[in-house]
């Protein structure tokens, strides 16, 4: 198998994996050795996770590190990114759901330590809500990990593409949010049609994705490849979300298999 390869894309660093599977190894360890870090000098770790399709294979190789002994999230605390509004936790298609099935029912994370925006808070509510899951994670010392996909509009959580000026984008709490229409149509693969796909979203701002400690951005597939490329090397621009990630390039790696990377030249 050919070996990875990192590559400088002017202020961002990158590695490309030949594929899928050696990418999402790779985003495994990382997480791993973050909990390890910060368990040993603080005695705990603080993890912002992803959903979607992209991370799967991530949680598959956490979960089988904690069934091998190699990883324990007994001292560890998360919070996702993200989750549909309005929706019901038990709802399969809520954010809540999908990280039971591929993480928290097949690790060692106390139940009151994983945290997932309220898809039930009423309407006149959300604001204090989201105010408040920016507060926990403070209290929290901050986030040691973020793990990221990107949306093929270059969204990160669900912040969308935005005119907003970048200082400001960057320094936005969490909040809730229209889906775009790109992420609505990709929606449709979990919903099954598009009148079907719920169109607001609560999620973590930019603010608190940037603050992490370290950041790791997975992205995997050929449909990945445009908006990789613009990410990192198109102007950075709160209009591709993912391209504000440079603007604290020191604590971002780039995971990337070769077909997402196939723009980059
Ligand atoms: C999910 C999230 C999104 C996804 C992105 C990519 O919690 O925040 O930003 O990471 O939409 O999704 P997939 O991996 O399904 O291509």
């Amino acid at each position: 198998m050919p070996a990875e390869r990192p590559l400088r894309v002017a202020d961002a660093t990158v590695i490309v994996h030949p594929d899928a599977d050696a990418a999402s190894r790779d985003a495994a360890d990382r997480i791993a050795r973050v909990v390890a870090e910060a368990v040993a000098a603080r005695g705990k770790a603080v993890l912002g996770l992803a959903t979607g399709a992209t991370p799967e294979k991530v949680y598959d190789r956490l979960a089988a590190r904690v069934a091998d002994g190699s990883l324990s999230f007994r001292d560890v605390t998360t919070y996702n990114l993200d989750e549909y509004y309005p929706i019901q936790p038990l709802d399969p298609l809520s954010y809540r759901s999908y990280m039971h099935r591929h993480l928290f029912s097949r690790v060692d994370l106390a139940p009151n330590r994983a945290h997932v925006l309220d898809g039930t808070v009423p309407e006149h509510a959300a604001a204090a809500h989201a105010a408040e899951f920016d507060r926990w994670i403070d209290a929290d010392g901050g986030l040691d990990l973020q793990l990221l996909g990107i949306g093929r509009n270059g969204h990160i959580g669900f912040n969308e593409p935005s005119d907003l000026p970048v200082a400001e984008f960057a320094a936005r709490g969490t909040l809730p949010i229209d889906l775009h229409p790109i992420t609505k149509a990709d929606a449709v693969r979990e919903f099954g049609s598009l009148e079907a796909v719920i169109p607001r979203a609560l999620t973590m701002g930019v603010r608190q994705i940037l603050a992490a400690r370290t950041i790791l951005m997975l992205a995997t597939g050929p449909k990945k490849a445009p908006i990789v490329a613009r990410a990192l090397k198109g102007p950075v621009t709160a209009s591709v979300p993912a391209s504000v990630l440079r603007t604290v390039a020191d604590r971002v790696v780039w995971i990337l298999d070769e077909p997402a990377a196939a723009e980059l030249g």
